[in-house]
């Protein structure tokens, strides 16, 4: 059985704070980072560049994991390895070229991940998959904190996993209590959370306590 790992994604942090919220996201015991990395273009919104990837690795020595939610990832990757992101993911959907996207990210030195939108079916990963260590289940239409998760992503999840028994399955969008148990339940293994971590009631640590405790 896979440890289920936790990876605050700081798109709902407090950027005024970042370092003191990704210090207190480390010190309440996340096993990774994730920055959602958008380009206005894939998605509609803008937000972090491998500026930032360098300030959170002067924060932390945890994995950086940076989402490119970009269009033509192969044009920024270098960047983002240089930075000291850990894994890079690129969309499915956004390269033409994702075989030698991915195996650039490696020879850079960094674990290849590729993320699938909702609508995106499995079946574009069959290929890449013995090149990869982990996919990402947007669980969201990907392109801002805070949205309702998509209810039928646990089915998909639960295919992905049949197909793939080895490789890591992440989840991102909308994932919280309620929602971790299911995609767990269908062989998710990381789980992605920011407005239930960042944007928790009782602060950080009570959020991903949360999620820790409604896994088991
Ligand atoms: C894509 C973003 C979000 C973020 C998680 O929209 O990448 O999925 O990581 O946001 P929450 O956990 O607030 O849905």
């Amino acid at each position: 059985m896979r440890k289920i790992e936790v990876v605050p994604s700081i798109l709902s942090a407090d950027v005024a704070r970042l370092g003191d919220q990704v210090r207190e996201a480390v010190a309440s015991g996340a096993d990774r980072i994730q920055i959602d990395v958008m380009d206005g273009h894939f998605v509609p919104n803008l937000t972090f560049g491998p500026l930032v990837v360098e300030a959170v690795r002067k924060v932390t020595d945890l994995p950086i994991e940076a989402h490119l939610m970009v269009e033509r990832p192969e044009l920024f990757i270098e960047a983002f390895a240089k930075a000291g992101a850990s894994l890079i993911e690129v969309q499915v959907e956004a390269t033409a070229s994702l075989y030698r996207t991915v195996e650039t990210i490696k020879e850079l030195g960094a674990a290849a991940g590729v993320a699938i939108n909702p609508a995106t079916s499995i079946e574009t990963l069959r290929e890449i998959l013995p090149y990869i260590s982990l996919v990402n289940v947007m669980t969201v239409e990907p392109g801002f904190g805070g949205q309702k998760f998509i209810v039928h992503s646990p089915d998909k999840i639960r295919r992905l996993r049949a197909m793939a028994p080895d490789v890591e399955i992440e989840v991102d969008g909308g994932i919280d209590a309620q929602s971790a148990p299911l995609v767990v339940k269908a062989g998710a293994t990381v789980l992605v959370a920011g407005s239930s971590v960042f944007g928790h009631k009782n602060g950080i640590k009570a959020g991903i306590s949360a999620l820790r405790t409604a896994v088991g």
